[in-house]
């Protein structure tokens, strides 16, 4: 069955990707690739010598999937207190698709990212406390990701609004053209700390946009929050 997307309006969109809340879950979302932004595109913006990589090796979904797999296979359930489940591909009228668990705050709505609300409200105690505890984890169990962006994590809140947790949506794999897996321990985690050092080198940086009046970038801001009908 081919699922259809194309009447529905995207939730958000990232670099790479269109995401729609699955027509028959709100509990799930898929992700499509931009039709604008084609795989070839991508790899010839990335220039030499990563243009030298398999057009495959471009295709996030793809990637995703098989690193889900295999961060399962290692860590078993409790790596997805902070990445999102992914439930395998499905046809849709604007390609294949990844599913994905939908990350929503307890009220129903669809999770901010964390680029918005560090916008919205600052660095907050709570909020430095909840990336503390995401890049402990992710030194602590050495998954292999590529930079830790802002508007690739988003902010669960419970019922009280409240941080619960915070979730990585995106960007997980390796950047480099070794799959980090295979590197020794130490140099892993050497990379991982960089990737936390650049995270909050770009948490500054937005710190210091604040006082701008515009939101910088659209990547990281929901086009709706999947319950009402705006
Ligand atoms: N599982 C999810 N739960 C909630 N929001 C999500 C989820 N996946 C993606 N999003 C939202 O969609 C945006 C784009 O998705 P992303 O997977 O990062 O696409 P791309 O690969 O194009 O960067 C994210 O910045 C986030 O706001
Ligand atoms: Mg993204």
């Amino acid at each position: 069955m081919i699922i259809r997307l194309s009447g529905q309006q995207p939730f958000a969109q990232g670099g790479n990707r269109l995401c729609y809340v699955h027509p028959a879950d709100a509990d799930r979302c898929i992700k499509v690739r931009r039709p604008d932004f084609t795989l070839a595109d991508r790899r010839r913006k990335k220039g030499f010598p990563k243009s030298l990589k398999p057009l495959s090796s471009f295709d996030d979904n793809r990637e995703e999937a098989r690193v889900m797999e295999s961060l399962e296979k290692r860590y078993g359930d409790r790596v997805f207190q902070h990445v999102s489940r992914c439930f395998g591909f499905v046809d849709t009228d604007m390609g294949v698709g990844l599913v994905s668990e939908m990350i929503r705050d307890a009220n129903g709505k669809i999770s901010q990212t964390l680029k918005k609300v560090i916008w919205d409200e600052g660095f907050t105690a709570e909020c430095r406390q909840a990336v503390e505890a995401l890049t402990q984890f992710w030194l602590d169990n050495l998954v292999p990701s590529r930079q830790l962006l802002l508007h690739n994590i988003v902010v669960q809140r419970d019922s009280r609004g409240a941080i619960e947790r915070l979730v990585v949506i995106d960007g997980l794999g390796s950047a480099g053209l070794l799959p980090s897996p295979l590197l020794p321990s130490f140099i892993q985690r050497r990379k991982i700390k960089k990737k936390i050092g650049v995270m909050h080198g770009r948490i500054k940086v937005l710190l210091g946009q604040r006082d701008q009046a515009r939101f910088p970038g659209y990547h990281g801001l929901l086009m709706h929050d999947g319950v009402s009908s705006r």
